[in-house]
């Protein structure tokens, strides 16, 4: 997966990455073209979406509590005409699109556009929002639960679909903060109305309403795994796990079809040292050793949960990729080593004595990988502030955020 939405790449750089991806053996490129911070993918019937949702005044620079703004403009989108001939590349390399929208939540970008699908006044919705967050994190902000609100997005995905073709389309559901709708006396209507007990249920019932609206094309809807909050929106969705194995294990006992993409060990944004050198560190320590290590379903696995993993993905959130050299950085060679674990399904033994052939064939296609030794000075990003976090920390917090997961 690679977000797009945070850091728009130009088409030529994505064909580029394509055939990197094709030269690995990898048959699926999951694109995150909407968040936050910018959308990236031309709506005929909502025009302001790239219009205003593709464009932000500037970014953040670093991360954390002192982290400032860049002070440059960022823009781009990609046209429809632009991803279908993106689709038909990708094919005829062996690789299939899988387009993300992201919603309930990372919907800033659309509130900046069309602020009547937020929760409370829409004057108030549009002054908090002016434009696409020029932040980075977490927000509170999401779309209002109004019958209107999930047609729009509807309408939006059939684009989505006739644009990408495919039986598969994501529609995010991670991170959607629920704290608005539960402050919201409208929202609490609503849940009324449709016999729903929490901000939990009325995103399943949310998400279940566009898997329905997908499943009259043959579409099945792909989502991280808060989507089994409240209850699984639909019977076939496609679950991508990223917090550890509690989803995972959810999803597959449910009978979904489920990706693995556990950040501890897929997360190609993640430092790859706890050198200070490495360029805005954020994350646990992710070295190309440990990606190497990665063993998506262990060799006693129960075939209940074994027969329901479709597949491994690594996720590559482009917050502080900001160029495509920062790009090549963050996912060369890791990306070799997570190639071989795709295809056999366990750990990359030995993955040490085929490095430097594969440096090589690297340094032939002029790919800024990382060095072994860590990052050249061009590489780092001195001054620039990140946040390490230990891999204690982070289990602690995947604990928690998992615990509000049905036991069933
Ligand atoms: C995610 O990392 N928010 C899926």
């Amino acid at each position: 997966m690679l977000d797009v939405a945070r850091r728009f790449r130009p088409l030529p750089e994505l064909e580029r990455f394509i055939d990197l991806l094709a030269a690995h053996g990898l048959n699926v490129l999951q694109l995150h073209l909407t968040d936050d911070q910018g959308w990236r993918f031309e709506s005929r019937r909502y025009p302001q979406l790239t219009e205003v949702g593709g464009r932000r005044s500037a970014s953040q620079l670093g991360h954390g509590p002192n982290a400032g703004l860049d002070g440059r403009h960022h823009a781009g989108h990609y046209t429809q005409d632009e991803l279908r001939a993106l689709v038909a590349y990708a094919a005829a390399r062996g690789i299939r699109l899988v387009p993300e929208i992201d919603v309930p939540g990372h919907a800033k970008a659309i509130l900046a556009a069309y602020p009547e699908f937020g929760v409370g006044d829409p004057a108030e919705v549009a002054a908090r929002n002016r434009e696409p967050w020029t932040r980075f994190g977490i927000t509170d902000e999401v779309l209002n639960a109004e019958a209107a609100t999930v047609a729009f997005v509807g309408d939006v995905l059939e684009e989505v679909v006739d644009v990408f073709g495919g039986d598969l389309v994501g529609i995010g559901g991670d991170e959607a903060v629920k704290s608005r709708w539960e402050a919201d006396p409208r929202t609490h209507e609503l849940l009324a109305e449709r016999g729903l007990a929490n901000g939990h249920e009325l995103q399943a019932w949310f998400l279940r309403a566009l898997a329905d609206r997908l499943g009259r094309r043959g579409v099945r809807i792909l989502g991280w795994d808060e989507m089994l909050e409240g209850a699984a929106p639909a019977a076939d969705a496609v679950v991508a796990s990223w917090r550890g194995p509690v989803g995972a294990g959810l999803a597959a006992r449910l009978g979904h079809d489920v990706i693995l993409c556990p950040d501890l060990w897929t997360y190609l944004d993640y430092r790859q040292s706890d050198a200070p050198e490495e360029p805005i560190p954020v994350g646990t320590v992710l070295s190309l050793e440990d990606v190497a290590s990665f063993d998506p379903v262990p060799a006693d696995a129960p075939a209940w949960f074994s027969d329901r993993v479709i597949g491994v993905q690594a996720n590559v959130w482009t917050e502080h990729l900001d160029t495509r050299e920062r790009l090549d950085y963050a996912v060369f060679p890791r990306l070799g080593a997570f190639a071989e674990v795709a295809w056999n399904g366990r750990p990359a033994a030995g993955f040490e004595s085929r490095l430097p052939g594969y440096l090589d064939w690297l340094d032939a296609r002029g790919v800024d990988y990382r060095p072994l030794a860590g990052p050249r000075p061009d590489q780092q990003r001195p001054g620039v502030p990140g946040v390490p976090r230990s891999r204690e920390a982070r289990l602690a917090e995947l604990a928690r955020l998992t615990a509000t997961l049905p036991a069933e």
